[in-house]
């Protein structure tokens, strides 16, 4: 069987990190596609010749021509500019939106049956575009936010517990921005909710909070200290986890930017929900319930994704 193609739209920090990992983790030949001449090509090469000390099987090529993502199992698009200090996701808009459009036709035109993953930002607003754009049902277009806000929630917490980040399961709902809502009943060390932790006395509730808080700011802690750019090891090590659920039908129980049309009492849109991501892309919302606190979270949340979906129809009147 020939192996899995996968395109990468976009070549820069995320895009060469992506296509690094799907190398050595042998998910299938890659394509690096960017309008940036060289860039794609110098990465492709580059990871290529890590291949005999690594000794993974696998392609890569470069390219700034579309026909060559032609037949792409998945794609992973990471196209436009990233945040620098001082900036919020939300003021990529007007550029980002733009880039989608490009990216949405290519897509259409030349991998019609890809599994698709957005993490250009701001993310919510940029999948649902992109859906539109691209035309592909929208099981099949979903955006990655949840896996890495859930990463960190993760992260933060082994570190506070001093227990490994295996048996910390946490997850984060809402849309990939401030008001998103981190979970803490239904986050868990080894399946003891966060909330008898803090009865046990592994935490307290401040502390709680204060992780909480730098989950929702983790993004801009690494935009504050890289200054350049904003983070990529982990957004990219989260698509590839969502691709890998694909492409091996794993059935993973993951948070990502899905479309919700009746689930979550949402009348289609794009926002982080917790779904089942399979070969048939995103094949179930899990629609669980939402006490009253959290359920105003997510309703602020779902608000601020509203505004940025009516920006981009404001700029693009094609969406609808
Ligand atoms: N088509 C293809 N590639 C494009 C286009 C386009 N229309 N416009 C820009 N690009 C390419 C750039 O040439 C660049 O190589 O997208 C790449 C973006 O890479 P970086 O600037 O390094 O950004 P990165 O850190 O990878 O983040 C990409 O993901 O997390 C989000 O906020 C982040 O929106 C940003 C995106």
């Amino acid at each position: 069987m020939a192996r899995p193609k996968i395109a990468l739209i976009g070549a820069g920090q995320i895009g060469g990190t992506l296509a690094h990992l799907a190398a050595m983790k042998e998910l299938g030949d890659v394509v690096l596609f960017d309008i940036a001449q060289g860039t794609p090509e110098g990465k492709a090469l580059d990871i290529a010749e890590s291949g005999p000390s690594e000794g993974f099987d696998a392609s890569l090529k470069g390219t700034q021509d579309y026909a060559d993502i032609a037949g792409a199992d998945v794609c992973i698009v990471t196209a436009g500019v990233p945040r620098k200090p001082g900036m919020s996701r939300d003021d990529l808009l007007g550029i980002n939106l733009k880039v989608m459009k490009s990216v949405g036709e290519g897509i259409r035109d030349n991998c019609p049956d890809a599994f698709v993953i957005c993490i250009t930002n701001p993310l919510d607003a940029m999948v649902w575009a992109l859906q539109q754009f691209s035309g592909l049902p929208a099981n099949k277009v979903c955006g990655m936010a949840g896996v890495l806000d859930s990463a960190r929630f993760r992260h933060f917490l082994a570190e506070e517990f001093n227990v490994s980040m295996k048996d910390v399961t946490a997850f984060v709902l809402g849309g990939h921005g401030d008001t998103m809502v981190p979970s803490v009943r239904y986050s868990t060390v080894a399946g003891i909710p966060l909330p008898d932790l803090i009865d046990m006395g592994w935490t307290t509730q401040d502390k709680m909070d204060a992780i909480v808080q730098r989950t929702r700011d983790g993004g801009a802690e690494i935009v504050g200290l890289l200054k350049t750019g904003s983070a990529f090891y982990a957004p990219a090590t989260s698509a590839i986890e969502m691709a890998e659920a694909f492409l091996k039908d794993q059935k993973r129980v993951l948070p990502c930017a899905a479309y919700c049309d009746g689930e979550f009492g949402l009348d289609g849109m794009y926002v982080g929900v917790p779904t089942v991501i399979g070969a048939g892309g995103v094949e179930k919302i899990v629609n669980i319930k939402l006490n009253k606190e959290e359920q105003e979270m997510f309703d602020a949340s779902i608000k601020a994704v509203q505004g940025l979906v009516t920006a981009c129809k404001a700029i693009d009147s094609s969406l609808t």
